[in-house]
């Protein structure tokens, strides 16, 4: 099933999302999450971003055609970050809960995290790259921060305009 996503203005996405129990609605929220983000061609979803406050995410690199991204894809329940390097990285993020609107964000290069695959097997991993990356974009969904909440003040001042027509036109459509 292809699932609605909610844009920015949504209040959804501005909650916390609870843990995950393993039930046989798992796996059909997994499939909603991957047909989901592939119809929309995005690298990242989080539950949240479809209306189910659940601590869970998705991440598929296949869209991207840079060679040096190794392709994988994950689903994430449950996750921790026990770890976080001091180095920083930044990277230009979109969100397709914020649709048109591409900013640089800083975060930590590296990260040690900890979750459950959809086998509900606990994993343990160091992340680096695109995927440490994707990783926390997803996990802050998971306590209502976006990405803007993130980037440079100033440019948060710049797109003011575009994300209150964002969230106006999400109003219209009812959206909850
Ligand atoms: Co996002």
């Amino acid at each position: 099933m292809i699932a609605d996503v909610l844009i920015y203005g949504s209040r959804i996405l501005r909650q916390h999302s609870e843990e995950v129990v393993n039930n046989n609605k798992l796996e059909e929220l997994i499939n909603t999450l991957f047909e989901t983000l592939g119809k929309k061609g995005g690298i990242g979803l989080a539950a949240p971003q479809i209306g189910e406050l659940k601590r869970i995410f998705v991440m598929d690199t296949s869209p991207l055609d840079d060679e040096k991204v190794e392709k994988f894809k994950r689903v994430v329940i449950n996750p921790v970050i026990l770890a976080t390097s001091i180095e920083t990285v930044k990277y230009s993020e979109g969100c397709l809960s914020i649709p048109d609107i591409w900013e640089e964000v800083e975060r930590p290069k590296e990260i040690e995290v900890r979750y459950l695959d959809e086998s509900f097997k606990t994993v343990k991993r160091k992340l680096t790259g695109t995927e440490a990356r994707i990783f926390q974009h997803e996990f802050d969904h998971l306590a209502g921060i976006l990405f803007i909440d993130k980037i440079h003040p100033l440019r948060k001042v710049m797109i003011a305009g575009k994300l209150k027509s964002l969230a106006q036109k999400a109003k219209k459509h009812h959206q909850r």
